[in-house]
């Protein structure tokens, strides 16, 4: 059956309008530096205001190499997999493919009740569209980012003192990133307040309760936990910016609802982090043109437009609309990294100030030599920025004495000099002149961080993408790609050599200190292209996760070479050359996002986000191919056959 391409757009959504630069700064001009050496592998060797509330911890279970080194460790080699090859993977696939040594259940799509009987599914019918109510019982749509965290109670008293996280049952917490319009409402543009409910109702996070059942795999099951957070759900604001007047409306509306959910991870207290990222898409302006003449600087280097990405929220709206005066600070509200409390269904998410507002991509975490926390962000936009934010005090006694590590300490951005070392620059009224001069306090700042960015003479990067923590307190860095360098969006640099950066590349830094310097090194651990005419061929890294074995696992988002579809590839760190092994391909203009994987490492989770982006011509899935059904973002569990770890 023909059907117009309801995805059709979500290219220029997602793809290209997102990512125009808006940075407008010559933080440096590099003329020079293309001959930069790539290979930086020599010197690697050698307010407490609102909530400050605790998020206490559950979980010693998930940090730092927490798991033991020899658990089901195989003796071959770190990734050992058969690798699906080029020719098995560039049929026009109506589902993923996987390692003939791995096999995979599908769970999760779009439209599940977030828990058995919460509402109806929506399985998909063209001609059908869940309720605005029903779809905030269900799981959302554009799963990105998660984190498995084990039901630790049931095991604790199976095992008494000696905790032992369980491997199959815990919640899932998994980010909704998008969904267009032709994909969620079957049109290009919302009719009504109802269709914008929608809409907005499958944006956001789901945490939802998995158990595995012996025979029938994992299933959504009952939990007090269970909820879904979209962007109408009550909020906190937290840190320094908490009580800021730029965060207040002369409407007085309380704070509600994330949007853009891109990348999450864990914190070392066991709660989830979750990212907002390009959320200057959601609003618009219902004066039209004239808005995009009278732009502030502030919200022309966030990428404000009149229409934004084309969701038309503005229009039935009011929060949405940037020509509403009642609601002028609104789109400051977004752009945070929030906090929720995967234990408990009560607790309202905490949007961290402390840590800047941008577009922020996704986190990792790491404890530091001294015990702090030390915060590694991207801003993915090109020409955007890396970001570090490293916590006052050690975040154990911030905890025990009730209180976030997150809202207190010291926000910097990157320097990648050409040597191969770095500079963080704090971003800090109190010790920066110029910032003291643009900004009249710290929360100004804060809510402003780009520009802050921009003076401190931040180096430009090609769209950083997700940060994962290596071995050795090592942080992994994937850049997506820039090509539009030659039009002023990004700048050639030694970090970011390539003038057509096409396929992306990924960092490694190591910081002085292990988190706590305001130093660190700084290498290319692989350019993308390098991978072309190769087996292992991959571009456009996105999602990384490093495990702590030396593991590094890249998801793709773009347009992969030689017939693939979108792939999820597995490095071995300790090799000295990079050699991509693919473990997965996905479907037809899918992205393979998200990595979050049980205690043991023996299941991982993976996403297949925006699915044939939402066209049913391409594809089904989770169905097989039959033309019709609405595809739905889901979640792929994988194990190895053998029951061997992750990657191996
Ligand atoms: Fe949400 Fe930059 O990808
Ligand atoms: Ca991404
Ligand atoms: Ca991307
Ligand atoms: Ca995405």
């Amino acid at each position: 059956m023909a059907k117009e391409n309801p995805g059709i757009n979500n290219g220029a959504i997602h793809d290209d309008k997102e990512n125009v630069s808006t940075n407008p700064t010559d933080n440096r001009t590099f003329a020079d530096v293309v001959s930069t050496r790539l290979s930086r592998r020599n010197i690697m060797r050698g307010s407490l205001a609102g909530a400050a509330a605790s998020f206490l911890a559950p979980a010693p279970f998930i940090h730092a190499g927490g798991y033991k080194r020899g658990y089901s460790a195989s003796s071959g080699p770190l990734v050992g997999f058969t690798p699906v090859s080029i020719a098995d993977a560039t049929f026009d696939q109506t589902l993923p493919t996987i390692s003939e040594d791995y096999e995979y259940q599908i769970i999760i799509p779009w439209g599940t009740p977030i828990e058995p009987g919460a509402t109806e599914p929506y399985l998909g019918d063209p001609d059908s569209r869940p309720t605005p109510q029903q779809a905030s019982r269900q799981i959302g749509i554009g799963h990105d980012g998660m984190f498995f965290f084990p039901e630790d109670s049931r095991d604790r008293q199976r095992w008494g003192r000696r905790y032992r996280p369980s491997n199959t049952k815990g919640m899932l917490c998994i980010n909704h990133e998008f969904g267009t319009n032709p994909h969620v409402l079957g049109k290009e543009a919302p009719e009504n307040l109802q269709d914008v409910r929608l809409s907005q109702a499958v944006h956001g996070v789901s945490v939802v309760a998995l158990e595995r059942d012996y025979y029938e795999g994992w299933q959504v099951v009952s939990s007090p936990n269970s909820r879904r957070i979209t962007v109408n759900t009550p909020m906190e604001f937290s840190g320094p910016a908490a009580d800021s007047p730029l965060l207040q409306n002369p409407a007085g509306n309380v704070p509600l609802g994330t949007v853009n959910n891109c990348g999450a991870f864990t914190s070392l207290w066991g709660t989830y982090i979750t990212c907002e990222e390009n959320f200057n898409g959601y609003f618009g302006a219902t004066e039209g043109e004239t808005f995009n003449d009278n732009r502030t600087e502030e919200q022309q280097r966030y990428g404000f437009d009149y229409d934004g990405f084309g969701y038309g929220w503005e229009l039935f709206d009011k929060r949405f609309d940037l020509s509403n005066p009642d609601y002028v600070n609104e789109s400051n509200r977004f752009g945070w990294c929030v906090e929720i409390d995967p234990f408990d269904g009560t607790r309202k998410p905490v949007k961290r100030t402390a840590l800047g507002r941008f577009k922020h991509e996704a986190i990792a975490m790491l404890e530091t030599i001294t015990g702090r926390v030390a915060v590694y962000m991207g801003d993915d936009q090109r020409g955007d920025y890396a970001y570090k934010f490293v916590s006052a005090r050690p975040w154990r006694s911030a905890i025990a004495a009730g209180e976030s590590p997150l809202d207190e300490g010291t926000l910097y951005v990157a320097r990648f000099n050409d040597d191969g070392t770095g500079d963080w620059l704090p971003l800090d009224i109190a010790v920066n002149e110029e910032l003291a001069a643009r900004f009249e306090t710290q929360a100004d700042l804060l809510i402003n961080v780009r520009l802050a960015a921009d003076i401190a003479g931040a180096t430009k990067m090609d769209r950083p993408e997700w940060t994962t923590i290596g071995l050795t307190s090592s942080v992994f860095w994937t850049l997506t790609n820039n090509n539009r360098k030659a039009d002023g969006q990004g700048e050639v640099n030694a970090a970011n050599p390539e003038e057509e950066n096409n396929d992306g590349h990924i960092i490694r830094s190591k910081d002085a200190g292990r988190g706590d310097g305001a130093t660190f090194t700084w290498e290319i651990y692989v350019l993308a292209s390098t991978t072309r005419d190769t087996a292992g061929v991959f571009t456009d890294p996105d999602a990384a996760h490093a495990d702590p074995w030396g593991r590094l696992f890249i998801g793709t988002d773009g347009g992969q070479p030689d017939g693939l579809q979108d792939q999820l590839v597995v490095f071995d760190t300790t090799l000295d050359t990079p050699a991509p092994q693919r473990l997965l391909v996905g479907v037809p203009s899918d992205e393979i996002t998200g990595f979050a994987y049980t205690p043991d490492r023996c299941t991982a989770f993976v996403n297949v986000q925006h699915p044939g982006n939402g066209s049913p011509d391409d594809t089904n899935f989770p169905d097989s191919f039959n033309g019709v059904t609405i595809p739905r973002d889901a979640t792929l569990v994988i194990t190895r056959k053998d029951g061997g770890v992750i990657g191996s």
